[in-house]
């Protein structure tokens, strides 16, 4: 398996720059090239007709000078056309270049409204579902627990039957909820949060999960980091939830890491790697995708609300190989300075 470039470049980028759209200064136009070799030319032609002693002659009139002049003017007009003429080209060049990179800016965008609207009707959809469908679960769920508390002590069929309903109950609860959230576009309040602070609140959450196994956590390099602008639950949602995927995968007495630095260009890298078996190359572009998922009581919902959470931060989340083995994910957020400028700008 080979290691995934984290920082691909991104396929909507206009390929511009600020030289390329600044008026060139006249010596760098090609015009003027062409102007100046032709005009060369006739001068180099008068050079060697003067040297070889030719003469032009009209009615007896020494014309040599002026045909000269004529010639020398058509071969700077001539290169000043052609410079016109590689100028020109340029410019179509550089305007097909800005159409192409337009039109994939307009498909993109189509087809990120085409997956909105579709969210928005399965977003309906969930909510109406959701509301029946936690309801008959609150009274489905209260039932097995009174007929649990009712059973005699000796019927420990029927009280493992009951606890299994409820076990039942509380992960379809936990479906309902994970599609609603991944059916609702995710409201933000972002504010500036320490890397640490997140760290902390996601470990708290997922300490069960990790200590049932023996997952040894390692944490390195967030103290002396920038703050993140983030929705400090919603990224700790993010978090917990790779953890979950990480405690899922990781034997027993393997190992997380999380760590975290800035990258320099206004984004501060989040990492949550393990020791578990890591992604297969071949599916990592599709673990992302909604109910994607290997695991047999998976929903295939926690990176896809992941990836749409970071995404409305205006940041990232990829996967790669940790490595040595294991599965490494990147979650890129902005700086709050960064995110501060911005918004003043
Ligand atoms: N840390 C990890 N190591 C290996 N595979 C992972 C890891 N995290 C996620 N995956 C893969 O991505 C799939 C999708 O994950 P996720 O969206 O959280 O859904 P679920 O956990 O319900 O399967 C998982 O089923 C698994 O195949
Ligand atoms: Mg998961």
């Amino acid at each position: 398996m080979t290691s995934v470039d984290l920082n691909p470049p991104r396929d909507h980028d206009v390929p511009r720059t600020a030289a390329d759209d600044a008026p060139r200064p006249w010596w760098r136009l090609e015009r003027w090239w062409g102007f100046a070799t032709g005009l060369a030319v006739g001068l180099a032609d008068l050079a060697l007709t003067l040297l070889l002693g030719l003469r032009f002659e009209m009615n007896g009139l020494d014309v040599t000078l002026a045909a000269l002049a004529l010639y020398g003017s058509t071969f700077a007009a001539t290169g000043l056309l052609f410079g016109l003429v590689l100028e020109a080209r340029r410019r179509d060049r550089r305007a097909a270049a800005i159409i192409a990179a337009q039109m994939e800016t307009a498909g993109a965008t189509r087809a990120r409204l085409a997956q909105s609207e579709k969210l928005a009707a399965l977003g309906q959809l969930a909510a109406a579902i959701a509301h029946e469908v936690r309801n008959a679960l609150g009274i489905i769920r209260s039932a097995a627990q009174g007929l649990n508390e009712g059973l005699p002590a000796a019927d420990a069929d029927a009280q493992r039957a009951c606890s299994f309903i409820t076990a039942e109950i509380d992960r379809l609860g936990s479906v309902v909820s994970s599609l609603l959230s991944f059916a609702r576009p995710p409201r933000l309040t972002p504010r500036a949060v320490a890397v640490d602070a997140l760290f902390d609140q996601a470990l708290l959450l997922a300490r069960q999960d990790l200590d049932a196994k023996d997952i040894r956590v390692v944490r390195a390099g967030a103290a002396s980091l920038p703050e993140v602008s983030a929705d400090s639950d919603l990224i700790v949602q993010v978090l917990l939830g790779l953890l979950a995927n990480a405690a899922d995968v990781v034997p027993r007495g393997g190992e997380v890491r999380l760590g975290a630095r800035a990258d320099g260009d206004g984004l501060v890298e989040i990492d949550v790697a393990d020791s578990g078996p890591g992604v297969p190359e071949e599916l990592r572009g599709r673990i992302f995708e909604p109910f994607f998922t290997t695991r047999d009581k998976g929903t295939g919902l926690g990176l896809a609300v992941a990836r749409q959470i970071v995404e409305a931060h205006a940041g990232r989340i990829e996967v790669a190989e940790r490595p040595g083995g294991g599965a490494l994910f990147r979650i890129a957020l902005p700086e709050a300075r960064a995110a501060r400028m911005e918004a003043v700008a």
